[in-house]
């Protein structure tokens, strides 16, 4: 039976460790997120991202815009929070309405207060060779977490499943660094199982596939990053927990995994960009 990765524990912990680094700094943390029209888990992720920074000890603001909101809108909201000395980060919750200029917005926020590491400036140091960028939020959590459990992926076959520039990229770029030898599969490979039957190292970041344990290398690490609901409402992940658990060596549950290890990564971001810019 596989050890079940408790991001819980590990979340609280992080941020009872943040809250003494907050009382360090003169001025408390404050984060700002923009969270643009009536999406039902954004909404809910960012009352979550309230509850966790005060927790920290991070003072937490909410625009809230309509669903009507333009390009430009969004972009004057984020040029206001980048000119404004009280506000340390800034957070655009994803998805924004499909007619808005996603790339455009996340580039408007200043470098220095971009707490997910969403901008092309950030991305492109976090696929260079320094270390001077922002791990993206969820990366950062899974980081943490094989960090908790003394998982080593060096030499490892890493399977990435999904291919998005918040998840699949920068944790394949992350994965990579520490030499794990990666692979990113997608909705377009074919004979996913060959991939993840050799994978030492998966991470499922889907929302949409169901990974069986017959599918699975016994003792491998199965990092779940998938939200799906199944037909009575309950949250699963994108594995099949059943019978993952008694294949895999360590599996993190849904909920209770990689989802609290995002909000660590992202308060951690929050100090992280404060004591920076200081
Ligand atoms: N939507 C889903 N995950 C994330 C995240 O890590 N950051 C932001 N801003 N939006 C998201």
């Amino acid at each position: 039976m596989a050890v079940i990765m408790d991001g819980i524990a590990l979340r609280n912990r992080i941020l009872n460790e943040l809250k003494i680094r907050v009382d360090k700094i003169s001025q408390k943390p404050k984060l700002v997120a923009v969270l643009v029209g009536n999406d039902p888990a954004s909404q809910i992720y960012v009352r979550n991202k309230e509850k966790f920074a005060e927790i920290a000890g991070i003072e937490t603001d909410v625009i809230r815009m309509p669903e009507t909101s333009s390009t430009n809108d969004v972009i004057s909201i984020i040029e206001k929070l980048n000119d404004d000395k009280s506000v340390n980060a800034i957070l655009v919750q994803l998805p924004l309405p499909k007619h808005i200029d996603t790339k455009t917005v996340l580039n408007t926020v200043s470098e220095t207060k971009d707490v997910d590491g969403f901008t092309d400036t950030n991305i492109c140091k976090m696929f260079g060779s320094g270390n001077n960028y922002i791990i993206p939020c969820t990366p950062r959590g899974i980081l943490e977490i094989l960090d908790e459990y003394k998982i080593d992926v060096a030499g490892k076959n890493a399977v990435i499943i999904g291919r998005s520039d918040i998840v699949g990229k920068p944790t394949a770029m992350m994965l990579l660094q520490r030499n794990a030898t990666v692979t990113i599969c997608h909705s377009k490979t074919q004979n996913l199982s060959e991939y993840t039957r050799n994978a030492d190292i998966i991470v499922a970041a889907t929302g949409k596939i169901k990974i069986t344990g017959d599918i699975i290398k016994p003792g491998c690490v199965l990092l779940d990053v998938g939200m799906q609901r199944d037909e009575n409402g309950k949250l699963h992940g994108d594995c099949d927990f059943e019978s993952c658990e008694k294949i895999a060596g360590y599996i993190t549950p849904t909920p209770g995994g990689i989802g609290p290890m995002t909000i660590a990564g992202l308060m951690e971001n929050v100090i992280d960009i404060t004591e920076k810019n200081m």
